[in-house]
């Protein structure tokens, strides 16, 4: 099937009377729509830094990290116990009782702590006492205190992996920059926090990326799925690769493992550098990793609202947008936000939401032709960040060459933006018209998935025991 990707839902069109304008804007919003030698070059630059990533010796370092996540194996339905499962990555930190019975969907007990800022910039040690003290009421307002729990880890940020329950913090990303981790295990910093805090039964056998929870949670419901995709605050991605493609590591006795790609930094080294705007500069600068996750900050939670705002600043200074006179609040960092961008993009044609917005944001009675540029411009910016992403995915599905993928996705991107699923399909289709493929939400991936890891690990645990009792008759 061709799916036509030349409509106006695709293309987005500015529907202005003043002809000048419309160019006027058109021409400031250029560099933000891709051409097709724009898409072309993100592929073949996408595929060379997955090349270099996995390569033992590089000739240069790839902005691609590609981590080996130690996961061999996917569940298969037989997985049976109970299992503690931490979600950090966000500013809410979950804690999560999953009870898996072989053959049944399982069962969900969860409880949300939100992560106040001192705890997420402050020192690292504390940060993880908190988590230990939200494990110990979790437990003790539910009654489990005194049973033994293995715990799987879904800690979402770059880690370098040395074993399925190693994971060395490499940098911070998002909202976080707590002193005192990076470098070090998070895993051990946990077990030492559990026992600082003292009394719990808990056992951390698995630390993940929530990419990973998704695929893993993905492939617990549909055993097609071999890609992990999240967007939410940030974007990542993981995928299951042929271990003889991986030059970087001899893992003998494994066919595959899920790589953790980080694609978060794509383009970190500069590779990028040709679809950057001033307005990616500027969300750039103002974040608080200044010059890192380069990809990320093109479309993902925490940016795509800042991103909207430099650009209705530059057309505000312009002249082209409300009488030439930003607001104070349209001047503030945060004012507008990936949630307005989407309110925008589901609003009705008589334009409820965004003159909802624009109201909060100081325009109390905007023009039509406000109001029109307003949503051209969230229309834009979400149609760049579907095309980069659909860019990317469709490499990853070439190079699996597997008949027919599920891409396991969560993250509030995703699930709350009304246009990107669709759009991502259609231009993954456009790409790859033989392929099967579907984007299925799965959701608590890096929750109920963090469990499913769980059951994994302490599976390779046994599998090994029983190995080397073999060994040792
Ligand atoms: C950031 C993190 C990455 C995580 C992603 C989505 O990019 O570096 O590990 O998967 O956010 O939460």
């Amino acid at each position: 099937m061709t799916i036509l990707t030349d409509s106006p839902f695709h293309k987005p069109q500015l529907q202005l009377d003043d002809r000048l304008k419309k160019r006027a804007v058109e021409k400031i919003l250029t560099k933000l729509c891709l051409t097709h030698e724009n898409i072309c070059k993100i592929r073949e630059v996408f595929e060379s830094e997955m090349r270099l990533g996995l390569a033992r010796n590089s000739y240069r370092p790839s902005s691609l990290q590609m981590e080996n996540t130690f996961i061999p194996k996917l569940p298969d339905g037989t997985e049976n116990g109970d299992f503690l499962a931490l979600d950090l990555g966000g500013t809410n930190f979950r804690v999560i009782l999953l009870s898996l019975r072989p053959g049944q969907e399982g069962d969900f007990l969860v409880k949300y702590y939100s992560v106040p800022e001192h705890l997420r910039m402050g020192p690292g040690e504390q940060l993880f006492d908190f988590l230990a003290s939200c494990i110990y009421h979790f437990l003790e307002s539910n009654e489990l205190l005194g049973n033994y729990y293995p715990l799987g880890f879904t800690f979402s940020f770059p880690m370098i992996q040395k074993a399925l329950d190693v994971g060395i913090l490499l940098t911070w990303t998002k909202s976080f920059n707590c002193s005192g981790v990076v470098g070090q295990d998070a895993v051990k910093m946990l077990n030492d926090a559990i026992a600082r805090k003292g009394n719990m039964n808990v056992d951390v056998v698995a630390v993940l990326n929530d990419t990973t929870g998704t695929l893993v949670k993905g492939a617990y419901t549909d055993p097609d799925t071999a890609i992990g995709l999240i967007l939410g605050t940030g974007s990542n991605a993981c995928y299951l690769e042929r271990i003889d493609r991986i030059e970087k590591w001899d893992k003998p006795g494994v066919t595959e493992v899920i790589i953790d790609i980080e694609w978060g930094a794509f383009g970190d080294n500069g590779v990028l550098d040709f679809i950057k705007t001033d307005f990616d500069r500027a969300v750039d600068c103002n974040s608080l990793l200044v010059h890192s996750f380069t990809f990320e900050k093109l479309f993902a939670g925490k940016y795509m609202g800042e991103l909207v705002r430099h650009i209705l600043i530059k057309l505000c200074r312009e002249g082209l947008l409300f009488g030439g006179a930003p607001s104070e609040t349209l001047l503030t960092f945060g004012s507008f936000t990936t949630a307005d961008v989407s309110g925008i993009e589901g609003d009705n044609d008589d334009g409820e939401n965004t003159r909802k917005i624009l109201r909060r944001l100081g325009f109390a009675y905007p023009y039509t032709d406000d109001m029109l540029i307003v949503r051209h411009v969230c229309a834009v910016v979400t149609v760049r960040g579907a095309r980069v992403v659909a860019t990317c995915l469709s490499s990853l599905l070439d190079r699996m060459v597997k008949p027919e993928v599920t891409i396991a996705v969560d993250g509030s991107l995703f699930k709350h933006h009304p246009k990107f699923q669709r759009l991502m399909n259609d231009f993954i289709g456009d790409m790859l018209p033989e392929q099967k493929f579907k984007l299925m939400l799965a959701e608590d991936g890096s929750g109920k998935g963090a469990g499913l890891v769980a059951a994994v690990a302490l599976k390779l645990r046994e599998d090994s025991k029983k190995l080397i009792a073999k060994d040792n008759l």
